[in-house]
């Protein structure tokens, strides 16, 4: 008797365990201080809400920009930013993954300021190998300073998924096959920073940074990156990850998302400047 209660009182313990630990780590799920450091520009820099949400800013002294403590090889990075809202010209807010050295990897987001009114420019770059002039650039289908919207790479040994609320925007394929360094053996932090580059963000540098609207602030929140070490899998936001995004490439309906953002919103794209490449576009491009 007294055995087989306290048999059924274990599984009570277990879940009672597991509940103060799930809510622990949801706690500390996507917390900027646990996860980033401030790097640049002193108080333009700010985590608040105890950890919850940070935010960049420019003035005319400074920019400022924050870096995760860790470093990730492969996985799913996902991180909403809400950008400078207003007359944003000039400012640039860079967010991206890179490792350190000569021949480093890097996957980039870079948004581009514009006139009120007047759209934002996500311009994205792949480094392999020390390597880049890869950009593709796009405008966003919605005003990405109103609310925030979520930027995720999905990084694995098959490709690079750049994405959009969700949407695939760019897919950097795995090219090892046809000689085209794939980014896969060098460990990279996380950078974002919010800075001036009103000598050519902006209508190719014709548009300057108002400095009566400064300063100019963007905001992040929700943090998540999943990673897997060995067989277990985790997510920094929660205590489970199932790990599927090891294997993720485009199903049919993302590739038709893909498409559609291609031909609707896709402004710049190295694969089809011939200008650039008189002898044909690099070899990435013939997959
Ligand atoms: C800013 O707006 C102009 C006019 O609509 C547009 O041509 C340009 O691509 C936009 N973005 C940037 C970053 O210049």
């Amino acid at each position: 008797m007294a055995a087989s209660s306290s048999y059924s009182g274990l599984p009570m313990l277990l879940l009672l365990t597991l509940v103060v630990l799930s809510s622990l780590m949801a706690a500390h799920g996507g917390n900027f201080y646990q996860d980033f450091d401030l790097t640049w520009g002193d108080h333009r820099a700010k985590i608040m809400n105890g950890g919850q949400l940070l935010s960049l800013s420019l003035d005319r002294a400074s920019g400022s920009g924050f870096r995760s403590k860790r470093e990730y090889l492969l996985g799913r990075i996902d991180m909403q930013i809400k950008l400078v809202a207003g007359n944003s010209a000039g400012t640039v807010t860079a967010y991206y993954l890179s490792s350190q050295g000569p021949t480093h990897d890097e996957i980039d987001f870079e948004f581009l300021g514009n006139l009120s009114g007047d759209p934002y420019v996500l311009h994205t770059n792949v480094f392999t190998q020390g390597k880049g002039n890869r950009e593709q650039q796009f405008y966003l289908w919605f005003d990405p300073t109103k609310n925030f919207h979520t930027y995720s790479v999905v990084w694995n040994q098959l490709n690079i998924i750049f994405l959009v609320d969700n949407t695939p925007i760019r897919v950097f394929k795995n090219a090892e096959s046809i000689g085209v360094p794939f980014p896969k053996n060098q460990a990279m932090r996380i950078y974002s920073s919010l800075w001036n580059a009103d000598d050519w963000a902006t209508q190719g540098g014709r548009v300057k940074t108002d400095w009566t609207k400064a300063p100019f602030t963007a905001t992040y929140k929700n943090f998540n990156a999943q990673t897997c070490s060995g067989t277990s899998c985790t997510s920094s936001s929660s205590s489970f990850s199932d790990g599927a995004w090891k294997s993720q490439q485009l199903d049919a309906y993302s590739l038709r998302r893909l498409r559609w953002v291609q031909k609707n919103y896709m402004i710049y794209n190295y694969c089809t400047d011939l200008k650039r490449f008189p002898q044909g576009p690099p070899p990435e491009c013939r997959l």
